[in-house]
């Protein structure tokens, strides 16, 4: 197959940040002398004290240790804020759009933001919340959400961002797990013309925390909620008293500036951890080189707060930049197709990044939502989240960027804090589906799956790992160092462990296939399918599950369970439904099950192991080639299997 490639034109490759020239030089000398690279690169923040020593880490067995920076000391709120008072004062910072179509957009200018985070700070320090402290913030796509964090900042308290469509059941075992003394939530969260009720939500999260987690509310729409007084504290007469001035907090490079929990192969979610230094500069910078983000531009990530992207490039990349960047509460849907060209239309927007499941999503409707929009102003676009399929490419390619857009394909993950893969616009020609080339820094290596060999070739195809660190990287699991060296850093030694399969072409270009584990990638959003797993069991109907990822038009993938009943449980579509609710209570409506499929029973190894590369298979409705099935302990279940699958398209 003959792939077209995408040259930068010549405009691009005359005044972006970096051309090919630029990308080859600043690349070659970010891995042979790391130390010089980054120490000035880390020359974009402002410090309280400067670094001596730049790159310590090691990615050795049993000694897993990553510092960047270690003893320069600085504040991010700062980075984000105040040094872009001296003249961007009167700069919108965030342009925030509520859901209603009618209502108007609010420009909250860096001078809005200095104060309303210095308000939300003085909050923080009157409920109690010190340097160190963790703070949950159940919040929807709202300004207050990005006050919050950058709040946290300012005093040194640790945010974990608990995405609003997530559960009561979800959001207590994230309190829990981080420890966090406070819950900060709004009455609702409307989107898409519905209302999520968060702060009942987080009502009956806490039944299940210590009793001192205190919770501060929001008002969003001033609808009624129920209030504990003692507990609760009103966010917005408590502002209305603050002072705008707080003074911010000098924190170490090292010290943890965030907590994001993600889904693994196993087990419950894991409290990711990013510190200041590495992750800010790292952030910073590819926010300025990926998109190519140039002074007075306006710029629109879709992420949602709740996920990696929301904080690296929806909040702390663009605004330690002094970018203006803007924040949607509502859905591309609502109130029809053609909402995001509106957008983009009427905020004059230069570079838009999003995920290829919004992208087929919209495509559905086909080109008549988009016409009549001006998307002229449009210079870049953006996806990530999982690999984009050359279809959805060419629609947003063509449709969306009128053929004049260089796409950004960027790979990376929770972990990785920043894009470690990606075109740079001016630099680097695109293949639709290819993440194409490293960023500074990172070193992409494709190890043999079974022998753990590097690939030496250039077109190659195995596991993906990174050799060396990086300033964004994940320090360390919340609670648990010994969890991070395993899951990361013991199947391979000596490398990180990316978690996904990968294909390097005779270009030297990337090709991401996806999860080699058992995370699936549920349009954009991580899952665990052990997590759906023991929530599916918690049901009293059901004796086993198993969780498998399965390809789906829209979504990317979509999630299909086989469920064992107990003895005595009949199957029926009413108990279909009743299992799609329960685990939408248990986890939350991302985790909603496609497919379910009644199994009398699971195809076992004869040590017990169920085999899901069979059940994957079926899934995909792909039974002509399940392989070897002889050491099951039963292979008659696979003949049931097949014949009562449920994805036959
Ligand atoms: C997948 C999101 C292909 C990948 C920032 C990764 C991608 C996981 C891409 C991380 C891309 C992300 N092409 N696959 N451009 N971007 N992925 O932690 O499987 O929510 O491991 O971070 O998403 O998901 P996470």
């Amino acid at each position: 197959m003959i792939i077209k490639t995408y040259p930068p034109s010549q405009d691009l490759a005359d005044n972006a940040h970096a051309n090919k020239a630029t990308y080859d030089q600043m690349y070659a000398a970010s891995v042979s002398d790391p130390d010089t690279f980054w120490g000035h690169q880390a020359q974009r923040l402002d410090w309280i004290k400067p670094f001596s020593r730049v790159k310590n880490t090691s990615f050795a067995p049993r000694a897993v240790n990553i510092e960047w920076f270690g003893d320069g000391t600085l504040n991010v709120a700062a980075n984000c804020i105040d040094r872009h008072l001296v003249d961007k004062a009167d700069q919108t910072a965030i342009i925030w759009v509520p859901d209603d179509p009618g209502a108007d957009a609010q420009h909250i200018t860096y001078r809005d933001l200095f104060e309303n985070v210095g308000r939300m700070s003085n909050v923080l320090k009157g409920l109690g919340v010190k340097r160190g402290d963790r703070v949950i913030l159940y919040m929807p796509m709202v300004p207050e959400a990005a006050y919050a964090m950058l709040a946290c900042a300012r005093i040194g308290a640790i945010h974990s961002v608990v995405f609003a469509g997530f559960s009561p059941d979800s959001l207590g075992a994230r309190v829990n797990g981080s420890g966090a003394k406070l819950v900060v939530t709004t009455d609702y969260a409307p989107r898409g013309g519905r209302k999520t009720p968060l702060k009942s939500n987080a009502d009956a999260a806490l039944l299940h925390c210590d009793d001192d987690v205190k919770m501060l509310v929001v008002k969003r729409t001033g609808d009624q909620i129920s209030w504990l007084e003692g507990r609760d504290y009103d966010y917005n007469a408590l502002a209305a008293s603050a002072s705008p001035y707080c003074t911010p907090a000098e924190m170490g490079a090292e010290d943890p500036l965030f907590i994001l929990y993600t889904s693994g192969s196993t087990g419950q979610p894991k409290g990711v951890v990013h510190t200041t230094g590495g992750y800010l500069t790292y952030a910073a910078m590819t926010h300025e080189y990926t998109f190519d983000y140039k002074p007075g531009e306006v710029y629109w990530c879709t992420a949602d707060v709740g996920w990696v992207t929301g904080h690296s490039y929806l909040v702390y990349g663009p605004l330690a930049n002094g970018a203006t960047t803007l924040m949607f509460e509502g859905i591309p849907t609502y109130p029809d197709a053609g909402r995001s060209w509106q957008i983009v239309q009427d905020h004059k927007v230069s570079i838009y990044y999003t995920a290829p499941t919004a992208i087929r999503a919209l495509m559905a409707h086909g080109d008549g939502p988009v016409q009549g929009y001006d998307l002229s102003s449009l210079r870049i676009l953006g996806t990530v989240g999982e690999p984009i399929n050359p279809e959805a490419w060419n629609w947003f390619n063509e449709t969306i960027g009128k053929g004049n857009c260089p796409i950004v394909d960027t790979w990376w993950q929770t972990e990785t804090g920043g894009h470690l893969i990606t075109p740079l616009p001016g630099a680097t020609p695109t293949k639709p589906g290819s993440a194409t080339l490293p960023f500074f820094g990172v070193q992409p290596v494709i190890l043999d799956p079974t022998s753990g060999a590097e690939q030496t070739d250039v077109a190659a195809e195995g596991v993906l790992c990174i050799k060396d660190s990086w300033p964004g990287q994940m320090r360390t699991i919340w609670g648990d160092h010994a969890r991070f060296e395993k899951t990361y850093f013991s199947d391979y030694k000596g490398y990180y462990f990316t978690g996904d399969g990968c294909r390097r072409d005779e270009d030297g270009y990337y090709w991401i296939t996806g999860r080699v584990d058992d995370v699936i990638n549920v349009s954009g959003h991580r899952m665990g399918t052990a997590e759906v797993e023991s929530a599916l069991v918690a049901h009293p109907a059901v004796a086993e599950t198993a969780v498998v990822g399965y390809p789906h038009a829209i979504k990317g993938q979509g999630i299909y369970a086989y469920v064992t009943l107990m003895n005595g449980e009949e199957p029926s579509d009413d108990l279909r439904k009743d299992l799609i609710k329960w685990v939408r209570a248990e986890i939350g409506p991302i985790a909603t099950p496609d497919l379910i499929q009644w199994a009398p029973g699971l195809p076992k190894t004869r040590s017990g192991k169920i085999m899901r590369r069979i059940l994957r298979k079926i899934a995909e409705n792909d039974f002509g080639s399940l392989g070897d099935t002889s050491t099951l302990a039963d292979p008659s279940v696979v003949e049931d299997l097949i014949e009562n699958r449920m994805n036959r398209g």
